[in-house]
């Protein structure tokens, strides 16, 4: 239990990510900031009223950009930005955003001397590492949210091929939210069994496919991008580290030199915990996921050159290659 969530952004995503926090309780307050006058007051009072009906005690305000409100977070949510539209890659918002997470992270280290925060903004691998250079704080305290929902979407597919219960398929994913994510079905199993012995492998090629392009199938179909799931991903981690659950969740962690990468924000295996990211999972990989996380590495060192290219901050870590 934690006293406070602040959580940026009352799009579809931050509110959807407030709710749920709230629902766990798991801490005594979720704050909900947004730059539209009034939206997020009406979306928290709209969750503080499904309290009596779900129980919680968690209490619900929404402020218009006041972080003075945020002060005393023990845990900030980003989801600020815009999403993507139909066509766009979720690098294209690089331009837009990285501004955006700068000034929402200034503003709340303003209020906040050494919270935990937890980007979902995309280009995620890139705007975690924007708000790690923004913020000032330690590496293990500044984290992304992709990996969950990335598996989340694998496990469901599997779960759609085998016609099985969702909650059986257990799955490690790793690498960028992006093209290049790299799910491991080597890791995967159902009820304990590996996938590999239950789905054929063209089959099984083409559920990765669709999960990396998980996030574009929904944005094809609706115009915008998914929020139920992401969400919650989010709030699974809001979780973790308020009840200090040592998870071992997938999670955009600060690479240090693991995996034979530095100053790299990329999704590994995590143990997530009240100081954030406590340790990072090293797997042993074999050739062909080390090339493919590789690759994803590499992108996102790239990504993360074009925004060095922006000058927005003084540290520049991307590079055009590993
Ligand atoms: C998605 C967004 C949240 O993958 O990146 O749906």
């Amino acid at each position: 239990m934690v006293n406070k969530v602040t959580v940026v952004g009352a799009g579809n995503v931050g509110a959807t990510c407030a709710h749920e926090v709230a629902r766990m309780d798991i801490c005594k307050e979720v704050v909900v900031v947004d730059v539209k006058d009034g939206v997020s007051q009406g979306k928290g009072l709209d969750m503080w009223q499904t309290a009596p009906i779900l129980g919680f005690n968690t209490r619900i305000t929404g402020s218009t950009n006041d972080y003075s409100k945020t002060a005393g977070s023990d845990i900030v949510v980003i989801t600020a930005g815009l999403p993507r539209k139909p066509g766009m890659s979720r690098d294209d918002l690089i331009s837009i955003n990285a501004g955006i997470v700068k000034e929402v992270t200034e503003n709340i280290m303003k209020y906040n001397e050494n919270p935990i925060i937890i980007v979902v903004s995309n280009p995620l691998d890139v705007m975690t590492y924007a708000a790690f250079l923004a913020s000032g704080l330690k590496s293990n305290r500044v984290m992304g949210m992709a990996g969950i929902l990335d598996t989340a979407r694998y496990c469901a597919f599997i779960a759609d091929e085998l016609g099985t219960s969702p909650e059986l398929v257990k799955a490690q994913l790793m690498g960028g939210h992006g093209d290049t994510m790299v799910p491991l079905p080597r890791l995967t199993t159902v009820s304990g069994i590996p996938v590999t012995e239950l789905i054929g492998k063209e089959k099984l090629d083409a559920i990765v496919e669709r999960t990396k392009n998980g996030g574009g199938e929904i944005v094809s179909l609706m115009g915008t991008s998914a929020w139920y799931a992401p969400g919650l991903s989010a709030a699974i981690m809001v979780q973790a580290i308020a009840k200090d659950t040592k998870a071992i969740l997938p999670v955009c962690a600060s690479l240090n030199g693991e995996y034979g990468y530095k100053d790299l924000h990329l999704g590994v295996p995590v143990v997530l915990g009240k100081e954030g990211v406590e340790k990072v999972v090293e797997l042993s990989l074999d050739a062909e996921e080390k090339s493919l996380l590789d690759a994803s590495a590499l992108h996102v060192k790239k990504i993360m050159k074009v925004l060095d290219d922006m000058n927005m901050f003084s540290k520049k870590y991307g590079s055009d290659t590993l």
